[in-house]
């Protein structure tokens, strides 16, 4: 999820670009970089690390004057957040620049086929095999508009792709493909964005443009068409937001926004997952088959959000794998002495990469000889340097103390985890990890159905406000999303929640139900009908005692409607997987609460984004 900014037009492109990356850089902070076309060449600057740091190259070492460029703030994905994996990245000759957000899924198979032609890659970016592709057609005289079609036709993948041609000072040239991109209209001058936060300053009239789209930006005009070649317009609309409301794609909190890019970032989580085959492929592990085959044990490290995320990944693993799963909060972990040897894998989530306590239980676990995995959303972080292997989760940053994208991109990197070490240890067939693979890609569409209902979570939410008390109740994976329930009503309202397994009400948290109790029941999917029908007696228990049920259960469930105050519909999904939508509910329902209850949604009281202190 990077931020990317182009223009052309009168002003000091430098000016217009750095400015926009300032107003990405929510977006991404790894890198920035910026690149101009200046007689006959690209001219350009790039520098790892955030913004401040480009700028200071620059007043260091200062470019030349020009009003046609482009800019880049990096979030990485493919290689280190370093200078020569910072964007923008030129051709073989330095002719063209380009900037990039996204995955180029196929881009092993286009960058060994460049090699074999004799061209060599500096950075270990998807991004740099396009620069030299567009170049290899500019140089055979099309123009770029042209060249920029005939490179996407051959990308697998999602991007918005940036790129200018140092022999081409009038346009600057885009494509998209599953991935943001918006054009700005000005009178003399065009922009390109990530968002319409990169040039809101300059102008409120943008066109939003379609999939699989190109588009040119000149100072007289803009020209859409598609990968085909085929003319094609965009929509243009009117903003009307002012630039705060506009970092939030309109909406109010940080968080909000990102509840909302779950579809997106679980999309992102996936890709380039496979291989030709179809088999499932993790490439940025390093451990070896034999390795992960001689694996008995899996201890999973995390604190808070994440550590629920290792909760759900324990049925998934043991499921799949038939490995023992022992779930530990890291900042317990090496305090009791756990038992560790080489055959143990220990697994840490963390989104951030930072967590004092994870850190310091996985440094333990190496002292142990184990081999340690981190699943991780920032690039570069510490925990997984510390690691012996790393699956990033692609949410993009998150802004929001309470994490909620963070959270559903671990889900799939524990579900993706699971299914390859079933591969590897033959532990389940083949095609029952395609079909679960095909189940997960579904999933997108899934968190976007239960998105499209929030007003019905909001009206519920904004009627609790003035509740003391709300219990969450879930089984199986339903109920580490119970407690994450819980825990991000006492993260974003400060009120007291606890999540509880429904089984276990009986032995004493039911003696906390009292007359008009909200409490939240996450009712598991019927196709495991001894659990479904469990929980229902957990409800059934609650409301004899006067508690508020509200449930949430998967559509045309009627069983339910009998026992449920309040029903939530869910898409139907597998059981392992109902998690991924479960919880999205329950986010919307702690945002609208606390937001209806005054309270800073984005930097609730006391929390921290990322905690480094043990
Ligand atoms: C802090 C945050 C939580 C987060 C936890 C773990 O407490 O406020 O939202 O879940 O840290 O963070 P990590 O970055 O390791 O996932």
């Amino acid at each position: 999820m990077c931020g990317i900014v182009g223009y052309v037009g009168g002003r000091s492109a430098q000016d217009v670009v750095i400015d926009g990356l300032r107003r990405l850089e929510y977006r991404g902070y790894d890198s920035a970089g910026v690149a101009l076309v200046h007689e006959g060449s690209v001219e350009g600057r790039k520098k790892a690390g955030k913004l401040a740091n480009l700028e200071k190259a620059i007043s260091e070492d200062p470019l030349p004057v020009s009003t046609i460029g482009l800019g880049h703030t990096r979030w990485a994905t493919h290689g280190a957040p370093n200078d020569v994996n910072a964007h923008p990245h030129r051709g073989y000759g330095g002719r063209v620049a380009v900037v990039h957000n996204g995955i180029i899924e196929n881009f092993d198979d286009l960058r060994a086929r460049l090699e074999e032609e004799g061209h060599q890659m500096v950075s270990e970016t998807d991004t740099e095999i396009v620069a030299h592709l567009l170049e290899l057609q500019v140089d055979s005289g099309e123009d770029l508009t042209t060249a920029m079609q005939r490179v996407c036709r051959r990308l697998e993948g999602a991007f918005t792709l940036v790129a200018i041609d140092g022999q081409d000072p009038d346009r600057v040239v885009a494509a998209r493909r599953n991935s943001p991109l918006v054009v700005g209209l000005g009178e003399g001058e065009n922009f390109l964005g990530s968002d319409v936060a990169a040039f809101i300053e300059f102008t409120r009239e943008a066109l939003e443009l379609g999939q699989d789209q190109v588009v040119t930006i000149t100072r007289e005009g803009v020209q859409v068409s598609t990968f085909d070649g085929r003319p094609a317009e965009g929509r243009a609309y009117h903003v009307d937001w002012d630039l705060s409301a506009a970092e939030k794609d309109g909406h109010d909190w940080f968080m909000r926004k990102e509840i909302f890019e779950q579809p997106r970032a679980v999309a992102d989580s996936l890709l380039g997952r496979r291989t030709r085959s179809g088999a499932l492929q993790l490439d940025e592990m390093r451990l070896s088959d034999q390795e992960l085959r001689d694996i008995d044990k899996i201890i999973i490290i995390a604190a808070g959000t994440s550590f629920y995320a290792g909760l759900v990944a324990k049925y998934a693993i043991e499921h799949w794998c038939r490995v023992p799963v022992e779930v530990e909060l890291s900042s317990e972990f090496r305090y009791r002495d756990p038992i560790l040897d080489y055959s143990t894998l220990v697994v840490a989530i963390s989104q951030s990469g930072e967590t004092a306590d994870t850190l310091q239980a996985i440094r333990h676990a190496r002292t142990q000889r184990s081999k340690v995995l981190a699943i991780c959303n920032t690039n570069g972080s510490t925990i997984p340097r510390e690691s012996d292997a790393v699956i990033y989760t692609h949410a993009g940053p998150e802004i929001g103390v309470a994490s909620t994208k963070g959270f559903l991109t671990q889900l799939v990197a524990c579900y993706l985890l699971a299914l390859y070490l079933a591969q590897v240890k033959g532990t389940r067939y083949g095609d029952e990890i395609t079909q679960v693979l095909g189940q997960l890609e579904a999933m997108p569409d899934h968190i976007s159905e239960v998105l499209a209902k929030a007003d019905q979570v909001y009206d519920l939410a904004r009627e609790h406000v003035g509740s003391r008390s709300v219990l969450f109740l879930g089984r199986h994976a339903g109920y580490p999303v119970a407690l994450e329930g819980a825990l991000k009503l006492k993260e974003l309202a400060y009120l007291h929640a606890e999540g509880f397994a429904a089984g276990e009400l009986k032995h004493g948290p039911i003696a906390l139900v009292e007359q008009g109790l909200p409490v939240l029941c996450v009712v598991p999917p019927r196709g495991r009908d001894q659990l479904h029908d469990k929980m229902i007696s957990g409800i059934q228990e609650v409301r004899a005692r006067g508690a508020r049920t509200i449930c949430l259960a998967e559509e045309g469930d009627t069983s339910i409607e009998p026992y449920a105050d309040v029903l939530l519909t869910l898409p139907r999904v597998p059981v392992l997987l109902q998690p991924l939508v479960a919880v999205v509910p329950l986010q919307l329902f702690a945002c609208e609460l606390a937001t209806a209850m005054g309270h800073d949604v984005d930097q609730p009281r006391n929390l921290a984004k990322s905690v480094t202190v043990e």
